[in-house]
């Protein structure tokens, strides 16, 4: 039987099961929808990317767009004329509540929750850039949202998708390493800055907005190739270095594979604190609780920058064994498995495991699982239930980067530090006057 629904029931139906299972999916077979409108929320970078990808959905229709660089949104509206323009995503949101199905955020890191938390208070859906907020008590609070009003959600970490990195978290599930004690995760990138204040203070482009790009941070002076476009990654006000911008990939499938919950405590070894840039290399130990996958309790530890990789015989491994840039070593009791980010794990001993038939997996496409779930079809794989946790886990690294050798003891629970009340006020911040957001 086909049913036909107007589309303020399908969102409410829709939106309802899509977050998680409350109903069986089954009861929306057959729903007629016609098309999934969307609005992008920063469409230069990644935006552009995620934007391609989303409108390759054939239900998708791209019904606006944002940015605050009008040189990129021109760029951008010749290849979708239809879509209507706006430089302020309050205002996109506002005005177009009722011609919008879902929202994409590809923002800088600071802007993501401001967008993603005013688009779901109007009840949308969210496929939002990873890592999933700026700040610690953001990613809570977007968890909470999304659970709430029970809309389908998505973090931006389309890895998590790809068949190679489904195929690993099965073959750690399924003990081919034995329970696992210690993970080891790097990257060779260096999104840190260790020098003093920017000279260079400039006006802003005509074509850049830069009081709509500083949105909810602090206010700061426009200085050329220091923010705008992409360094504003390696910059504390609106990015979270190399652990949180590749970390969230690379600790991707470590926590899920492991069904890893909320760290016990976050360590890190790097420079002073500048208060402008993230160290540009860090070493972060995190112990975890055990799961049903690990040994009692749980090793991650964290290299970047020119710390990574760590040496072979430092992670257990013959010091002959090569190492990529970027990758994960999973340390079990019946031996290793690594993960190069991004390619096909390896086992050891190699001599073992040589005769070891692989599980075959199946690759998702993360877009359209995000589009589908919105429609009743499926779940998301990493909803915000999933990317919030993991997002939380790495900003306390990012956190203990500005408390250089101190171990940071975590009540996840009630979202606070208990050893260090300093480290408390890093976890949440006051948003600019005139930014203010409900929920946040
Ligand atoms: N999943 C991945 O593989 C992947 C890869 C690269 C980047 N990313 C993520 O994508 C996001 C963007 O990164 P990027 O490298 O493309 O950055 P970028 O600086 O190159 O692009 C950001 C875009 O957002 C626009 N923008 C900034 N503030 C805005 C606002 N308030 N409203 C509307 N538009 C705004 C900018 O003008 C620009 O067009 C980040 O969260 C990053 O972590 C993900």
């Amino acid at each position: 039987m086909t049913y036909r629904t107007t589309r303020r029931t399908f969102l409410t139906t829709t939106t309802a099961i899509a977050a998680g299972s409350l109903l069986p999916r089954r009861s929306f077979a057959g729903l007629s929808i016609e098309k999934f409108r969307t609005a992008h929320v920063g469409v230069g970078g990644m935006g552009g990317s995620d934007l391609n990808s989303i409108a390759s959905h054939s239900s998708v229709e791209v019904a606006a767009i944002c940015d605050v660089d009008a040189n990129t949104l021109a760029a951008i509206q010749k290849k979708f004329p239809a879509a209507k323009a706006f430089k302020d995503f309050r205002e996109m949101i506002s005005s177009m509540e009722d011609k919008i199905d879902g929202v994409v955020v590809s923002t800088p890191d600071h802007t993501h929750a401001p967008a993603a938390i005013t688009a779901m208070n109007a009840g949308k859906p969210v496929y939002c850039q990873k890592p999933l907020t700026h700040e610690v008590f953001e990613a809570r609070q977007m968890r909470r949202l999304a659970e709430q009003k029970r809309l389908a959600t998505q973090m931006g970490v389309q890895i998590h998708s790809h068949a190679v990195y489904r195929r690993a978290v099965q073959m750690i599930q399924s003990g081919v390493i034995g329970k696992v004690s210690e993970v080891h995760a790097w990257s060779n990138k260096n999104w840190g800055y260790d020098g003093g204040a920017f000279g260079n203070v400039q006006e802003p482009p005509q074509h850049l907005d830069w009081n709509r790009w500083l949105g909810t941070a602090p206010e700061r002076p426009f200085v050329p190739k220091v923010y705008h476009p992409g360094n504003w990654r390696k910059i504390v006000d609106f990015g979270t270095g190399t652990l949180g911008d590749m970390g969230v990939h690379i600790f991707d499938t470590p926590y899920a594979a492991l069904e890893l919950t909320a760290p016990l405590s976050a360590k890190t070894i790097c420079r002073e604190p500048n208060n402008i840039g993230h160290p540009e290399k860090n070493i972060v130990e995190y112990e975890f609780p055990g799961t049903q996958h690990t040994t009692d309790t749980m090793l991650w530890k964290w290299y970047d920058g020119a710390f990574a990789p760590p040496q072979p015989a430092d992670v257990g491994l013959s010091q002959e064994t090569k190492l990529p840039g970027q990758g994960s070593l999973f340390i079990g009791e019946g031996g290793q498995m690594l993960l190069p980010h991004i390619g096909e794990a390896v086992l050891f001993p190699q001599v073992k495991f040589a005769d070891y038939q692989r599980p075959n997996v199946a690759q998702n496409d993360h877009y359209h699982q995000w589009i589908e779930a919105c429609m009743g079809n499926g779940r998301t794989s990493a909803s915000f239930s999933y990317g919030g946790p993991l997002t939380e886990a790495l900003l306390l690294g990012v956190v203990a980067n500005r408390f250089p050798n101190e171990t940071l003891n975590w009540d996840a629970e009630n979202l606070t530090v208990t050893n260090l009340k300093e480290a408390n006020d890093l976890l949440r911040r006051d948003y600019r006057s005139g930014f203010e957001v409900v929920g946040l």
